[in-house]
């Protein structure tokens, strides 16, 4: 999977940067064509001759001083895949909010190709607001984050923060890499955030999700290849290359999600769908002194019912369930009513599971019965089991039905 494979090896300004000489050669071995890139911070912890010396490519430093007038985009054009490591708090910075003062922040910004991120600080930086925030952006964007490591750190501290193991960050680039183009060519609409049913002029009823989910999902489809569009109630930062759909109400999301169903290949249904709506809501705003208004609710239409009620042939129809009780069995429940190929259920009454929050755990299951757990992790990752789930489907629908999936594509 590496063999051939073009990676740009960013290096900024952390004493784990002697790791990346490591990383470098792992990735040389293994037939990878490696072309490093070097912050002026690198530089003071490892020289670039190092790097050239291992490297498939001497080492690059400057926006300047290179034979190429604009290293960053050839550069960035024609990687397949940014890895960062070690990326310091200041390039998570650089990078989140799109500063582009060096070769490798240009390259970063100029590449459509994957990029992986292997942070590694001290804890106290690890654990800030300001650096979770720029991972938490990052992530959303699509880029995949190496974790930390806990163990010692610079000047004799020990804690989280530690670059992770070279043989762990190439296991990543070469799991990213696999995993790059298993949508290609497919269509996958997702829908976030919750629905907003208004009562009268300023006031909605509303429910507590925040899209998230369904952003990670966006995210890691079209890391891998996918053509998205993402129907969505919020404004979190798109994904680059997904194109977005903005909606408020059911009744907006029934329409959009109905249109770009008919013709996509997998459609998951991450957004939380108000079950009830105002009957009339009011024109103006209601007024205090008109007494406690009555609000006469009527059901929405169930969204995810209707589009398994069209099913395309050949079409991975995903639901998403959030229980507070009977997590299986509701959610089974839904999976047959709705005739859906995949159901992912939260327990949204858990620590740090479901709405707003970061992280998710999940039960996937599918109508054979078929049951898999994800244990408390970032939002991103439960994506990606999801979607791996998905490819499983699918290639199991191309064994029984060659002929169908042929035609379709
Ligand atoms: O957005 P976050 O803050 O990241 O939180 C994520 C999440 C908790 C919203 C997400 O993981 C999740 O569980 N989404 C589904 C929420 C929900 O509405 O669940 P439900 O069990 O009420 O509905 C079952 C399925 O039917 C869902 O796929 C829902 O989108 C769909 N539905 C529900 C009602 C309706 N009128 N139309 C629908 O299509």
């Amino acid at each position: 999977m590496l063999a051939g494979k073009r990676i740009v090896l960013g290096v900024t300004g952390g004493i784990a940067a002697y790791k990346a000489v490591e990383v470098c050669r792992l990735l040389v071995d293994a037939g990878a064509h490696v072309v490093p890139v070097l912050t002026e911070g690198a530089e003071h912890f490892v020289g670039r001759t190092t790097f050239s010396a291992l490297a498939s490519e001497p080492a690059q430093t400057s926006l300047w001083n290179e034979a190429s007038p604009i290293p960053h985009t050839a550069l960035g054009q024609s990687a397949d895949l940014v890895l960062v490591a070690p990326a310091t708090a200041r390039l998570l910075s650089a990078y989140a909010s799109g500063y582009s003062h060096d070769l490798l922040t240009n390259v970063l910004i100029a590449t459509r190709a994957p990029v992986v991120l292997c942070p590694a600080m001290h804890t106290e930086m690890w654990e800030h607001p300001a650096v979770r925030a720029n991972i938490a952006t990052l992530r959303a964007r699509g880029a995949h984050l190496v974790e930390p490591e806990e163990g010692r750190l610079a000047g004799g501290d020990s804690g989280t923060g530690r670059l992770a193991a070279p043989a762990r960050i190439v296991a990543e680039v070469r799991a990213v890499l696999a995993r790059g183009a298993d949508l290609a060519g497919l269509h996958v609409v997702v829908s976030a955030g919750g629905t907003r049913e208004p009562i009268d002029a300023v006031r909605v009823i509303a429910n507590r999700s925040s899209g998230k989910q369904g952003y990670a999902l966006a995210a890691e489809a079209i890391a891998r290849g996918a053509r998205v569009t993402l129907v969505s109630t919020v404004d979190l930062p798109t994904p680059a290359g997904v194109d977005v759909r903005r909606v408020q109400t059911a009744a907006e999301m029934e329409v959009a999600m109905g249109d770009l169903a008919e013709q996509a290949d997998v459609v998951l249904m991450a957004a939380a769908v108000a079950d009830y709506r105002p009957v009339a809501p009011a024109a103006g705003k209601l007024k205090k002194d008109q007494g406690v208004p009555q609000i006469v609710l009527e059901p929405t239409p169930d969204i995810l019912a209707g589009l398994g009620a069209r099913k395309p042939a050949g079409q991975v129809l995903v639901g998403f369930a959030a229980e507070t009780s009977d997590l299986v069995a509701n959610a089974e429940a839904k999976l047959a009513r709705k005739n859906l190929d995949l159901i992912v259920a939260n327990d949204v009454g858990a620590p740090g599971v479901g709405f707003q929050h970061d992280t998710n755990a999940v039960t996937l299951l599918q109508p054979g019965g078929e049951v898999d757990t994800v244990t408390l992790t970032d939002k991103r990752a439960v994506a990606k089991a999801v979607l791996d789930t998905v490819v499983r489907i699918r290639s199991a629908g191309a064994d029984h039905h060659p002929r169908k999936q042929t035609e379709k594509a």
